[in-house]
């Protein structure tokens, strides 16, 4: 008889080793190593080649009709999506605890109720009465949402079963437990085995279903990053709780483009769509102070203007300095620092350098680079950039300015936005009266910033 193994599954990556260790071997984190039931162990009676069925095989360009698509009405959660939910798809979202995701999933769950859609919502975290509340501080109280608090997954897979639904919420995916499995809920086995049905339902009933998971300390979806090879869609919802913005970000989309962002405020009455994000990231900005930067990031088509500001200490010599990053790489920021220091001959090695995007904002553009070390010139040298100028523009190791892409919406929102300066990599073009300065090589930046010739 096949005897089942005793194995240990890694909560944060999902992979599997026959004995315990205190370090997972494969994603290095601590402490991770649950033991779970394992399978069956392989014999030989189970050979793959033999007793299947020849599958019709099929070939690209046969029709193939476009899946249906529910805008919930929330142009920004839309906008995201690449164009609103798709019947029969999973879309996993991902984020902080308290960072808005019930929030906003109700938001949509009522928006697409009241559009006559059959939705569901059932909660595994709070009571139907506290969800209700919620909904009724929404104004949202009158959409007729299905809702239920449940977490066993046969109980919700016999309530679907029951009705016809189009789009369904399951709020979080890492309080559901599925009674064939022996772990715990929260484990990447209960976690992956849960979700799998889920996913099977939405696929086979042609619903949107939605799961919500919480984000580990790291940025990943609780223990089963796994959980994103199996759904369609992967959404981050980011931003600090501190601050009102929040972002929301496709990971993956298998249907459509990963580079849109939705914006919202989290204010009294739930998550506000921000149309105009430009104005947001800016309203607070320190103008004429050293270290203090304007740059034209770019999420997909749309130009977001945000604040770079740095900070450089300069320390009696001996002590190491700190290296501080918040919203940006800091592998990135060792570069732009080496640079600086290899190609300009700015001194920073003994400085302490801090570095921020303001508004909890993470940068991802490549432009960013340029944005970064004229702020770090800035600061350095105490020299205000002009506070009607924006910098971008990528940074080689040789210190040249690379081009970037979409040069020209960068400038017109700033234009917009009341800028008149550009200052990026060199053969770009003034466009809504904006006057540009080109940089071949980091070096021309720095001379033009210090007065040197
Ligand atoms: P929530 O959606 O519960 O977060 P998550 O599901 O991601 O854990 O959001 C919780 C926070 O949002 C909570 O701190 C209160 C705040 N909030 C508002 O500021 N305004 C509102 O209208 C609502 C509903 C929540
Ligand atoms: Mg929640």
């Amino acid at each position: 008889m096949a005897k089942a193994k005793r194995q240990y599954v890694c909560q944060n990556c999902g992979s599997v080793s026959y004995r315990w260790q205190g370090q997972c071997a494969d994603c290095n984190e601590w402490n991770t190593l649950v033991e779970e039931a394992g399978e069956t162990a392989f014999s030989a009676k189970h050979d793959l080649s033999r007793g299947g069925r020849t599958l019709a095989l099929e070939t690209l360009d046969a029709q193939s009709v476009m899946p249906e698509r529910m805008l919930c009405g929330i142009a920004e959660f839309d906008r995201a999506l690449g164009g609103g939910f798709v019947a029969g798809s999973a879309t996993l979202i991902g984020g902080d605890p308290g960072i808005g995701k019930s929030t906003l999933l109700l938001q949509a769950a009522g928006r697409l109720a009241k559009a006559g859609k059959s939705v569901v919502y059932i909660s595994g975290e709070e009571a139907a009465a506290q969800v209700r509340l919620r909904a009724q501080r929404l104004g949202l109280g009158d959409a007729p949402v299905a809702l239920a608090s449940a977490t066993s997954v046969r109980d919700i897979l016999a309530t679907l079963d029951s009705r016809t639904a189009d789009f369904v919420v399951i709020d979080s995916i890492q309080t559901m437990h599925s009674d064939l499995i022996d772990s715990a809920p929260g484990t990447v086995s209960q976690v992956r085995a849960s979700a799998q049905e889920l996913i099977r339902y939405a696929k086979d009933g042609g619903a949107a279903i939605v799961l919500v998971g919480h984000v580990t300390k790291d940025g990943t979806i609780a223990g089963p990053r796994v959980l994103e090879h199996m759904v369609d869609t992967v959404l981050a919802f980011e931003g600090e709780r501190s601050h009102q913005y929040r972002i929301l970000r496709a990971i993956k989309n298998r249907f459509g483009g990963t580079d849109e962002i939705g914006v919202f405020a989290m204010g009294e009455e739930g998550l506000g769509e921000v149309s105009n994000p430009s104005s947001l990231f800016l309203t607070d900005r320190s103008r004429d102070v050293p270290g203090s930067v304007v740059f034209p990031a770019l999420e997909g088509t749309r130009p977001v203007l945000v604040e770079v500001q740095a900070l450089t200490v300069r320390l009696a010599s001996g002590a190491t300095p700190r290296r501080a990053v918040v919203g940006w790489d800091s592998g990135r920021l060792a570069m732009v620092l080496a640079v600086l220091e290899a190609r300009c001959g700015l001194q920073m090695g003994a400085a302490e350098v801090y570095l921020n995007i303001a508004g909890g904002y993470r940068l991802t553009d490549p432009a960013a680079d340029l944005a970064v070390a004229a702020a770090l010139i800035s600061a350095f040298s105490e020299q205000p950039v002009p506070a009607d100028a924006i910098v971008f523009g990528e940074l080689s190791l040789s210190g040249e300015v690379r081009q970037v892409a979409h040069d020209g919406l960068r400038l017109r929102e700033a234009a917009k936005l009341g800028f008149s300066r550009g200052w990026g990599p060199k053969g770009m073009k003034g466009v809504g009266g904006i006057s540009v300065t080109g940089f071949g090589r980091l070096g021309e930046l720095v001379d033009l910033m210090l007065g040197r010739d």
